[in-house]
């Protein structure tokens, strides 16, 4: 897409269509109220009315408004102007977005005369994803994406940067969207291939024999069962600064059926969604060496499918992990902890400053915090606290669950080292987290379980149904900040 940064009279624009804000209150506000005048006081009539959208998610489109250029203009709610933030611009933008994409629109200028640099850079990456749909592989689309976007700013640089995140953010909705017969652990590795060619970061792929060699027994073991290899991938950044990388791990099951402790099916329909943590780290990496991070990253993802055949693993048997510890198996769906366990264990080589794992790695998560909040989970305090004000300043949201020594006690094993699942179905989210404490060495860490926010059932009004793209927002915030 064609994203331009120019100041520029939005009554007088040649753009088609003119997205404008509105606020909630009693006095017109926001661009609405800036275009009124030259409008002949169209807008303050239809807010008299009642007829004017205020509120975060409700947008509707006017045509022909007298005075003003635009074939047509959208007003979108802007909610409370105190309010206003990170959050509330993504769902401005990306609101009026998805409106106007279920029919075509070339060309679509953004009245955003008052946004702040972080406001107006989540302005610009929602609205690029709210006019995109999940529906790939539609003859038909729901969604028409714009050619052009045009932002009546002088800040390029918010703009160049909020372009470059949704990049990252389609990228990780493309790779997640994706079947499960298209994206197996061999097709996100080529895919992985061509963004580390394009971004300039160096790629390792480890194939199974390498795997094998390198004693990966809890990742091969969730492998054993389909027919398609397994892949890790490790991704490096360099960075221009002489410091420890940060390292971030995914969760990459391109398919989760459940192996031997086979899903229902209403739970399997889903499940080609159970590689968005490997999904998240690649896109957080493309946008990173886009923007020229200065901060060294790898990023380390396991790739597997969890199948059932004459190979499958099996309940009761106990696997060696890469770190030497030895793993009885008491659930076979319990399979992303397996992953990730050898996966961290791999980034713990590169000797990393801070590691960070994303994973969609328990439904107990979703049942704590709902299908929006992402759950983190740590060793170290500091890390928690600052996740989660790069989440809060990029408008995503997370919440911490407690670490309790007490929990670790429901993974102990009688016959290996531990378990691959809790007692019983109560904080399962945190004793998987307990379980990658396991791997964990002295590094401080910490996991987000992302198995709410990763994929949604419904759509939203500023995001269509499917993967959201959660999550990279806050890891390049992190990666950036930290
Ligand atoms: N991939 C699932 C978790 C999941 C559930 C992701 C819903 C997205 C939406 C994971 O591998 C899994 O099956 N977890 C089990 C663990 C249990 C067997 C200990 C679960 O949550 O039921
Ligand atoms: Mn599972
Ligand atoms: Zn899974």
């Amino acid at each position: 897409m064609d994203v331009t940064a120019a100041l520029g009279s939005p009554n007088e624009t040649s753009d088609q269509v003119l997205v404008v804000s509105s606020f909630a209150g009693e006095a017109l506000s926001g661009g609405v109220q800036q275009l009124d005048s030259a409008a002949d006081g169209y807008f303050s009539k239809l807010q008299a009315d009642g007829a004017l959208p205020v509120k975060l998610g409700k947008a509707s489109l006017f045509h022909r408004v007298p005075g003003l250029s635009a074939d047509c203009v959208v007003v979108s709610g802007a909610g409370d102007a105190s309010e206003f933030g990170p959050w509330a611009a993504t769902q401005w933008a990306g609101t009026a977005a998805k409106l106007l994409a279920a029919d075509e629109h070339r060309q679509v200028g953004w009245h955003v005369e008052d946004f702040t640099s972080t406001n107006l850079t989540q302005a610009v990456a929602a609205a690029i994803n709210g006019c995109h749909g999940q529906d790939l592989l539609r003859a038909k689309k729901n969604l028409h994406p714009f050619q052009s976007m045009h932002w009546f700013t002088e800040d390029t640089e918010a703009v160049r940067r909020g372009h470059i995140l949704a990049d990252g953010l389609l990228l990780a909705r493309e790779l997640v969207n994706l079947p499960a017969n298209l994206m197996y652990p061999e097709s996100f590795a080529r895919r992985a291939a061509e963004v580390a060619v394009a971004t300039g970061q160096e790629l390792e792929v480890w194939d199974e024999l390498r795997l094998r060699r390198e004693g990966c027994g809890a990742l091969l073991a969730v492998a054993a069962a389909s027919a398609r290899p397994p892949r890790l991938l490790i991704l490096r950044h360099r960075g221009s600064a002489q410091r420890a990388p940060l390292a971030l791990v995914g969760k990459g099951v391109t398919f989760d059926s459940g192996g031997l402790s086979l899903k229902p099916s209403d739970g399997m329909l889903d499940m080609k969604c159970d590689m968005a943590g490997a999904a998240t780290v690649l896109a957080a990496m493309q946008v990173i060496a886009r923007l020229d991070i200065e901060r060294p990253v790898i990023g380390v993802v396991g790739l597997v499918e969890n199948m059932i055949s004459g190979h499958a693993f099996k309940l009761g048997d106990v696997l060696t992990a890469r770190s030497g510890k030895t793993i009885e198996i008491h659930n076979t769906d319990a399979e992303g902890r397996l992953v990730l366990a050898d996966a961290l264990d791999v980034c713990q080589d590169e000797q990393p400053e801070q590691i960070i794992d994303l994973a969609t790695l328990t439904g107990a998560c979703v049942v704590a915090l709902g299908t929006d909040v992402a759950g983190l989970m740590s060793n170290n305090q500091i890390l928690e606290d600052q996740l989660r004000r790069c989440a809060d300043a990029v408008g995503e949201q997370v919440w911490p669950l407690p670490m309790h020594a007490h929990f670790g006690e429901q993974i102990q094993s009688q016959v290996a080292d531990i378990k691959n699942m809790g007692a019983g179905r109560w904080g399962g989210a945190i004793t998987a987290a307990k379980f990658l404490e396991e791997f964990v060495r002295e590094t401080p860490w910490t996991h987000i379980d992302m198995a709410g926010p990763a994929f949604s059932d419904k759509a939203k009004p500023h995001l269509d149904a499917g993967a959201t793209g959660a999550l990279v927002r806050t890891l390049v915030e992190f990666a950036g900040q930290g």
